[in-house]
């Protein structure tokens, strides 16, 4: 253990909450050296969604491997590109009436943000963009500066200018439409608000807290951006690629924003691999404006395609999502019941649901007495007070139901520790 402290940064941040040294994984669970088993609530942040070693994903990746296939190519052609541009068109935008452009970033969500930010800019001819209260989009500069956590946004070490904050749906509680007093902001000559590139959207606030963006508010988003001639921006790299109950996380507001950003669960290997989808006529970008050595992992093509061919070829898994995702609900429901609607406020959208509680320091501790029950599950929010469950979209009844009776067995460690040391 100590190679870790005597070599590897400070800014190391998973491995603190779970000081093991992991070894194999293998579907929902992860495996220390000594062979404990955790059941893996986080999924790497999203990133598995299929899975930890998906079987179907790792022979199509072998296959490819032992036939020599092309590993880095730059974004050159390549054949295992042309079948993932394929079936990506086929089986998830054509039955989605989509038509976008895809553009192959630098590998991490928040490479795609920065170009997304940068092609609304090109496009428009506008710098501002607006982003709201509690979003998270990354760690580069141009994300950052539409991340609101000041956590992240204190690391950028210069001022992070061009973005415009605006409360998120809901942030004034549900009696206030936000989107009323953005219009309004934007109508006025003199409110000081700049007409904006874009506004850039997460539709569940994943790091923020679960926050979940009502289907009315994107509707009535999308119709202020056509109104006022402004790019719609959702940033799907966490609640896309199923993690809500369908493919993308807007799909049941019907609306189609301009550009999308995609990565984490995309690859569903989790290999890193991160696109923006840009709808045709933006597509202005001149060859190499935006590129990157590591744009399109020739690895993450294969594992793609094959999750996509393998899950979303029908409605079935959607369907089994959704029925997961009701489940979580039900299970979340009784632990706030037991404990009390002013101890803890049920939040999130299909398998992005989590327990906030009344403080971070609660939630964190909830967190730790998972793992020594063997669950790994992290918190989110602003005061990383909501206990987020996140675990693969393939996990069966049998082991969520399992680590759901670890997290309601945790919820009452907790809550029992805290009323003695009140009562005390
Ligand atoms: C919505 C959203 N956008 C962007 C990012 C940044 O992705 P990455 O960490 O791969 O840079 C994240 C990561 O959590 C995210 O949740």
């Amino acid at each position: 253990m100590t190679i870790f402290s005597e070599v590897e940064s400070a800014v190391q941040s998973y491995a603190r909450s779970f000081p093991v040294v992991f070894d194999q994984a293998r579907g929902s669970h992860i495996y220390d050296g000594e062979g404990n088993a955790y059941l893996d609530f986080l999924a790497g942040a999203g990133s598995l969604n299929y899975g930890h070693n998906n079987p179907v994903l790792k022979k199509a990746l072998i296959n490819y491997i032992e036939n020599d296939g092309i590993t880095h190519g730059l974004d050159m052609h390549s054949k295992a590109k042309a079948h993932f541009l394929s079936v990506f068109r086929e089986r998830i935008m054509a039955p989605r009436d989509l038509d976008y452009r895809m553009q192959f970033t630098g590998p991490t969500g928040t490479n795609a943000v920065e170009a997304a930010l940068k092609l609304a800019r090109k496009v428009t001819g506008r710098n501002d963009v607006i982003s709201f209260t509690n979003g998270f989009h990354g760690v580069t500069l141009g994300a950052v500066a539409a991340t609101g956590n000041q956590h992240h946004r204190g690391g950028a070490g210069v001022p992070l200018s061009d973005v415009t904050r605006m409360p998120f749906c809901g942030y004034h509680g549900r009696d206030v439409d936000t989107l009323k007093m953005i219009d309004k902001l934007l109508k006025d000559p003199s409110s000081g608000v700049a007409t904006p590139a874009a506004f850039i959207v997460e539709t569940v606030q994943g790091e923020g807290g679960l926050n979940v963006a009502e289907m009315d508010w994107l509707k009535g988003l999308e119709k202020l951006c056509r109104k006022h001639e402004i790019l719609l921006i959702v940033d799907d790299i966490q609640a896309g690629c199923g993690r809500t109950g369908t493919f993308f996380s807007f799909e049941p507001a019907g609306i189609k924003p301009d550009i999308v950003t995609l990565s984490k669960s995309l690859s569903g290997y989790g290999l890193p691999f991160a696109v923006v989808l840009l709808a045709p006529e933006l597509d202005e970008w001149l060859p190499g404006e935006h590129n990157g050595t590591f744009r399109g992992n020739n690895h993450a093509f294969v594992t793609a395609a094959a999750a996509i061919e393998h899950y979303w070829a029908d409605d079935r898994f959607e369907k089994e999502i959704q029925a997961k995702s009701a489940l979580v609900t039900k299970r979340l429901k009784a632990i706030r019941d037991q404990l009390g609607e002013t101890e803890l406020r049920l939040k999130g959208r299909g398998m992005m649901q989590g327990l906030e509680c009344r403080s971070g320091e609660i939630a964190g501790k909830v967190s730790q007495a998972a793992f020594e029950r063997g669950m790994i599950i992290e918190t989110a929010g602003n005061y990383d007070q909501v206990v987020k469950v996140f675990c693969p979209l393939t996990i069966s009844d049998e082991e969520l139901n399992k680590g759901l009776d670890i997290l309601a067995d945790s919820f009452s460690a907790v809550f029992k520790e805290l009323s003695l040391s009140q009562a005390s």
